[in-house]
């Protein structure tokens, strides 16, 4: 309330360039906000400032505006840590991006279609070589056969697909549920579809889905059912007991199953398992991916929705409004990228095999409880046997007086309390810097 009222009160006496009387009328949002408190702030700016007041102020930027849908949400985590790693030369283990670039081969293929002329727009579900070859890719993980025209939308990253999801198929007070902690751009994309978010968390050690909470939680209002698996960002994966867990109470409930599994081929302990091949789920799931974690071109923002015709109609009709398209030379070379052999993928696990040992390994010494992340390329630890209070208070720490990021996690929960204990680190990054960084902790980070 009080940063909102100092907010409100610069906007008060800040409109530029304006006669001091003209200066303090409200803007048109304001004036809507008839709340006491505003008037009384809008009063005690009337009656305290003046003429130098006006003058200071109307040099100042208009303030910050945002929806209502939107107010609630701050700088994005990432950002916010990306911009604290630089500042403080830190090793940036927060931000889930590789800081290693993605194979040769798709790149030449990107180039070679930018060079083709391939630069217009492209067909708004996707370029039907791109449409193809998900559904070929889809029916080798999960057996399923669908139809690349009407059942394969591509969309701009895993983020649109969730966002023309949300929005094509949910209406104003669904209940959808989520499970805490969360990727964040799904509390973001429910509030825009004004959404009732529906929260049961997963708890360390294993964030095992608990099932009489779950069971709680769903009832005939119930619209929908977000999963992540391999799950951001803990790395669990769900198994076939909890995901049939889940799909008997869609069934019985009427509701539909939302599934992002941009993870799915960062899989070190078990297969992944998609929702849509369970019995009966097809028909009622959305099954969400993206090319950035698994060719780590992140940059490139290529993602897909597949979904029953009638589902993608709802998430087609929001892809239209939202983007209509995307990178047309992008989705060219993602063709050529799910055309990779078996060998890539193989690779690709080794690869991050590797780090992860580094990591995990480095981090346990350092002191850290170290939970099992099966999937994914982050990890999830406790950090107080540091004796910090909160997560906040020992990131801060650790990028100061460390020189290392990690991502607090309870920006992840509907109840920052329920991740104060956690921390995440990524080892999407060379074995160099994961090295480095477990060094910096060694060194400087004392129980
Ligand atoms: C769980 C999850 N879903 C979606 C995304 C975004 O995917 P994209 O970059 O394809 O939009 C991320 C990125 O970190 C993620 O962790």
């Amino acid at each position: 309330m009080q940063s909102r009222g100092v907010a409100l009160r610069e906007a008060i006496i800040s409109s530029p360039a304006l006669p001091f009387s003209e200066g303090l009328k409200p803007k048109p949002h304001i004036c809507k906000l008839n709340k006491p408190w505003v008037r009384t702030i809008m009063a005690s700016a009337v009656s305290t400032a003046n003429s130098e007041q006006v003058a200071v102020k109307a040099q100042e930027p208009p303030p910050l505006q945002v929806s209502r849908r939107l107010e609630k949400f701050k700088t994005t985590i990432f950002t916010q840590m990306s911009i604290l790693a630089v500042k403080h030369g830190a090793v940036n283990l927060g931000q889930g991006f590789p800081n290693f670039d993605g194979p040769e081969f798709v790149k030449e293929a990107a180039i070679k279609a930018i060079r083709e002329g391939k630069n217009q727009y492209a067909r708004g579900y996707g370029v039907p070589e791109l449409n193809s070859a998900v559904a070929a890719r889809f029916k080798k993980d999960t057996g399923l056969t669908v139809d690349p025209e009407k059942e394969v939308t591509v969309t701009s990253g895993c983020t649109e697909a969730i966002a023309a999801t949300m929005l094509g198929l949910i209406n104003p007070g669904d209940e959808v549920i989520i499970f805490s902690p969360f990727y964040d751009s799904y509390q973001a994309t429910l509030s825009m579809s004004d959404a009732k978010i529906k929260t049961v968390t997963l708890r360390p050690p294993d964030f095992a889905v608990p099932e009489k909470e779950l069971r709680e939680v769903f009832s005939e209002n119930t619209r929908a059912i977000l999963i992540n698996t391999p799950h951001n960002p803990t790395g669990k994966m769900f198994s076939q007991k909890e995901l049939e867990l889940i799909a008997s109470l869609c069934i019985e409930n009427d509701a539909l199953a939302f599934t992002d599994e941009v993870y799915d081929k960062l899989a070190f302990e078990a297969e992944h398992i998609s929702m849509a091949s369970l019995p009966g789920m097809y028909e009622r799931t959305v099954t969400m991916n993206s090319l950035g974690k698994t060719f780590s071109l992140t940059g490139w923002k290529i993602g897909w929705a597949i979904a029953p015709p009638h589902l993608s109609w709802g998430v087609r009709q929001a892809h239209s409004y939202l983007t209509f398209s995307t990178s047309t030379p992008m989705q060219w070379a993602s063709v050529a990228a799910l055309q990779a052999p078996d060998s890539y993928y193989e690779e690709l696990l080794k690869d991050y095999r590797a780090k992860k040992n580094i990591l995990v390994d480095g981090l346990k010494t350092v002191g850290f409880k170290v939970y099992d992340s099966p999937g994914t390329y982050f990890v999830v630890v406790d950090h107080t046997p540091f004796g910090f209070d909160n997560d906040i208070a020992f990131c801060e720490h650790l990028i100061e007086k460390v020189g290392v990021v990690a991502i607090p996690t309870s920006v992840f929960y509907v109840d920052p309390n329920e991740g104060k204990n956690l921390v995440r680190f990524t080892f999407a990054k060379d074995e160099d810097t994961l090295k480095q960084a477990i060094e910096r902790m060694k060194a400087n980070l004392k129980r």
